[in-house]
């Protein structure tokens, strides 16, 4: 039996991006829709789990994008409300790709240090990406400070992950010049920026400056970077004792682990990948035992 992908994407145009992914991941059919919401989804859900029998759903899957991560979220929650008993497929949810570049940022992360108890920071941690680096961080039982240009943003984006990470350690913090990011850096041994694009949190000659930090990853890729010292293609580059990560250079297993995460929901019709699921699959194709 053929496999058969269906894209449900908030906006108004299905990704390409997540198209040509569906295709390098070896799906034989893929069917694109786009303005898809928790409204129109429902017929369209049951299109998907009443057209093959129960042995044979594991052939088609749901994948939910589009640029909106919070309408992805809600689209998410109410395709699985519409499964019921075995009419179900899986269902993979990326939407700007937050969840694969989280993950595999923090699986490159894993590959240079314990992150039990480790110190960390995650500036520009309130969007979609920050927030899932956080949690994972948080699972990891690192000590996560959280970093929004307002406090209460910052506590916001800690209860968000408290509801996730129930034993999560985390500290909200505000700043917004060179000098202020740099300030809270300094005490960490674990350095994330996942601000949106073009923002630029650490100036150039901050690492030379920052001797506890161990790991730097910069997650943006539109010029200028996000911590200037860390290039775009780095990928474990050793600056002034610290490995650095650019976005490229974690872009890399971010694919290996969509590419992956969508060949196994083919595996079953059970599979529900989100931001813990695809960490555990990027920990897998990184190498490393979880
Ligand atoms: N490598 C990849 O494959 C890949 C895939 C997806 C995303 N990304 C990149 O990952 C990064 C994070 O993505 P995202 O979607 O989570 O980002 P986002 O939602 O666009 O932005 C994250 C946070 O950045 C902060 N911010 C915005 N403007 C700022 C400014 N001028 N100064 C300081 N902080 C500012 C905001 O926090 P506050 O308002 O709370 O301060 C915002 O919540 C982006 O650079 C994105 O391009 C990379």
């Amino acid at each position: 039996m053929k496999s058969i992908l269906i894209q449900f994407d908030t906006d108004t145009l299905p990704s390409v991006f997540d198209r040509v992914v569906a295709v390098d991941s070896n799906v034989e059919h893929l069917f694109s829709y786009g303005g898809v919401t928790p409204e129109n989804v429902i017929g369209l859900v049951h299109g998907a789990i009443f057209t093959r029998g129960p042995a044979d759903l594991k052939n088609t899957a749901i994948f939910v994008g589009g640029s909106d991560v919070a309408a992805g979220e809600v689209l998410f929650k109410k395709i699985q409300k519409t499964f019921f008993g075995p009419m179900r497929v899986s269902v993979m949810m990326d939407s700007n790709g937050c969840n694969t570049t989280a993950a595999a940022a923090i699986a490159s992360a894993r590959k240079h240090l314990s992150l039990a108890d480790a110190s960390a920071i995650v500036l520009g941690a309130t969007g979609p990406v920050g927030l899932r680096a956080a949690e994972l961080l948080a699972l990891e039982n690192s000590r996560v400070t959280l970093v929004s240009r307002t406090l209460d943003r910052a506590e916001a984006a800690c209860e968000s992950v408290r509801a996730k990470v129930a034993s999560a350690r985390l500290t909200p913090a505000a700043a917004s010049t060179p000098e202020e990011f740099e300030k809270l850096a300094g005490k960490q041994q674990i350095v994330i920026a996942a601000g949106a694009a073009g923002v630029c949190f650490l100036s150039e000659g901050a690492l030379a400056r920052l001797d506890d930090v161990k790991l730097a990853i910069d997650l943006n890729a539109v010029p200028p970077a996000g911590l200037a010292d860390v290039g775009v293609m780095d990928k474990a580059a050793e600056k002034h004792g610290t490995i650095c990560y650019g976005a490229l250079g974690v872009g890399g297993l971010k694919m290996k682990v969509h590419k992956r995460a969508v060949a196994s929901l083919f595996e079953s019709n059970t599979a529900v990948l989100e931001t813990r699921a695809l960490y555990e699959l990027a920990l897998k194709v990184a190498g490393i035992s979880a």
